[in-house]
């Protein structure tokens, strides 16, 4: 038997110790929440990606009566910023949520679905995303690359079988 273990990396900041670019652009996020169509959850999500172009695209999270219908922020903010400029990289990708908790001491992280897309943006561009969550308690949590939320991700090169 062989065992074996990853260690992750992150920062916990303070919401004046980011700089001006990475304050824009959770202020971003947090600004995009105000449009999350989630009648269903309460739950509002904002994403903001950062291009190397200067552009930031935002988006919140859409949710659908018929509930596997709808799509977290995270992943429609990636998809449009790949649509609309596919050929920019993604420098810094940041996220709030908002919700009715009872206390604030409660930390978010994005889903499994988006962590998996991310990473594919990230592998593609070959350079790091930096990540960043807004917490409920208005600390930062700073991931400089998506491979400390996603270390294990399913990748695969399917051509090498065809
Ligand atoms: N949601 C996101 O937008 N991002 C995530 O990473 C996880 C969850 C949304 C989906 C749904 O509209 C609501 O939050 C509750 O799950």
């Amino acid at each position: 038997m062989e065992k074996k273990s990853i260690t992750i990396n992150y920062q916990i900041l303070l919401s004046d110790e980011l700089n001006q670019i990475q304050k824009k652009i959770v202020n971003s996020s947090l600004s995009a929440l105000k449009s999350s169509y989630s009648p269903y959850s309460k739950f509002k999500v904002g994403a903001s990606v950062l291009l190397n172009n200067g552009k930031i695209v935002s988006a919140s999270n859409q949710e659908n009566i018929s509930f596997p219908s709808g799509l977290c922020a995270e992943r429609i903010a990636l998809f449009a910023s790949g649509s609309s400029y596919p050929s920019k990289k993604i420098l810094s990708l940041a996220i709030s949520t908002e919700y009715n908790f009872k206390s604030d001491d409660i930390i978010i992280t994005p889903c499994g679905g988006c962590r998996q897309v991310m990473i594919e943006y990230e592998k593609k561009q070959g350079t790091k995303i930096e990540v960043l969550i807004r917490n409920f308690n208005k600390k930062i949590l700073k991931f400089e690359s998506v491979e400390d939320l996603i270390p294990f991700p399913f990748d695969v090169d399917l051509s090498k079988n065809f």
